[in-house]
């Protein structure tokens, strides 16, 4: 009997020390843990709080009184005192979460301003509420952070933003207004050029007229060379006005049948020289958005030098299509006649750039400067493709943009 009950007080007293070791080893976890809390707390600049819906009591994490600027040592503020802190423009929003929160499970953000201590700060929270049912219990969870320097810096960022875009359209106003007058005065100078250069014409030809006799061949040979050059000139002129015109119309923004302008360009031309032995080919169908007397003007310019930059071939094909680019629809004026060396594309675009001699094909080198200028006004682009003697191709986009 008495040896048993010595069994049994071991045994108990066995039991005694496990369970007190037990308990320390738990406790020493949880200890450990909530250090561990605290630490990922203050690294990831977060805090939390819980409360029980029931009681209404509320628990602070220390991350969340430094968030606050509270002191952790007198606990969690009551409902009046938070409020207070939030603020003013902010309370209603904040009222709303408790309301969402109240009524459901679900997650809820906020983004909100507090006065900590008086100085204004952006908080950003993520609550929810959670219903244990197996241990009963019912509580809203919430981790807030402070966002006040990355709030800051999208402010600043956001500031630069706007600063850049003023400038920009300050910038774009000033350089349309000085394209405007640079425009205009060249328009002027032009027009006022075409009166004396008629004069040195028209004196050239009547020196030779009347007094045509009185010079031996090379001064006749002379004064033809003057009037050449004079009414070369005159053309220049006239193409640099027509080119004028065209960035000072108005413009219209409407659907336009490409196909059926470049089937008339090409009637044009073929009627002009019906000798030509050229195959025409143009994609049926082929609309876009723009004003028709521009758009026409772009056709009759490609078109027409692909009829002239293949007439010294005894055939030709000259196509007119569009194609998909990048997910762009691309248009094209494609001929196989002299080409050009593709080094030079890019230039072709600038006015008075030519390629070739005008004793080989004759211009003014105005057509594809005015192509270039029309597309751009349509909000497009245009590009070159060409080999010498291998044929060229001239592609335009025309993005439907509203007509400025
Ligand atoms: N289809 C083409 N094939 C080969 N070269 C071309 C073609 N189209 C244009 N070019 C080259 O580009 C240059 C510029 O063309 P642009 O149409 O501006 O002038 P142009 O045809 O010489 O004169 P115009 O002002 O009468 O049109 C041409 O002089 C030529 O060298
Ligand atoms: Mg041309």
């Amino acid at each position: 009997m008495l040896r048993s009950l010595a069994l049994l007080a071991t045994a108990v007293a066995v039991r005694f020390v496990v369970r007190s070791g037990r308990r320390r080893r738990r406790h020493a976890r949880v200890e450990h843990l909530l250090t561990t809390l605290e630490h990922a707390e203050e690294l990831a600049g977060v805090g939390f709080w819980e409360m029980d819906v029931r009681s209404g009591a509320l628990k602070w994490s220390e991350g969340l009184h430094a968030i606050y600027g509270t002191d952790p040592a007198s606990g969690a503020p009551d409902r009046v005192a938070f409020f207070e802190m939030v603020h003013p423009d902010d309370r209603r929003a904040m009222r709303d979460v408790f309301r969402r929160l109240s009524a459901s499970e679900t997650v809820v953000d906020i983004t909100f301003r507090i006065f900590r201590r008086g100085e204004l700060r952006w908080l950003q929270a993520r609550a929810e509420r959670k219903v244990d049912r197996r241990l009963g219990t019912d509580h809203f969870l919430g981790v807030t952070r402070d966002i006040t320097e990355e709030h800051r810096k999208t402010e600043e960022i956001e500031s630069h933003a706007h600063e850049l875009e003023e400038e920009v359209r300050r910038r774009t106003a000033q350089l349309d207004a000085t394209n405007r007058e640079l425009e205009a005065f060249s328009y002027s100078v032009s027009h006022d050029l075409r009166t004396p250069l008629r004069s040195i014409d028209g004196f050239s030809q009547a020196l030779l007229e009347d007094y045509g006799d009185k010079f031996d061949a090379d001064g006749r040979d002379y004064l033809q060379r003057v009037r050449a050059a004079t009414q070369r000139m005159g053309r220049l002129i006239d193409d640099l006005l027509a080119l004028s015109r065209v960035s000072r119309s108005e413009m219209q923004a409407r659907p336009v049948d490409l196909s059926a302008l470049a089937q008339q360009a090409l009637q044009e031309l073929r009627e002009q020289q019906p000798e030509r032995q050229v195959e025409c080919v143009v994609a049926p169908g082929l609309t876009a958005t723009g004003d028709p007397t521009l758009l026409g003007m772009v056709l009759h310019n490609l078109l027409g030098n692909a009829w002239k930059y293949t007439s010294r071939h005894s055939t030709a094909r000259v196509e007119f299509g569009a194609r998909e680019e990048n997910g762009q629809r691309e248009f094209f004026v494609r001929d196989d006649g002299a080409g050009f060396d593709p080094a030079h594309a890019g230039k072709l675009f600038a006015v008075f750039q030519r390629l070739h001699r005008v004793d080989e094909f004759e211009g003014t080198g105005v057509g594809l400067a005015t192509v270039a200028r029309i597309v751009h006004r349509h909000g497009g682009d245009v590009r070159a493709e060409g080999a010498v003697e291998r044929g060229a191709t001239f592609y335009f986009t025309l993005p439907g943009e509203r007509a400025r």
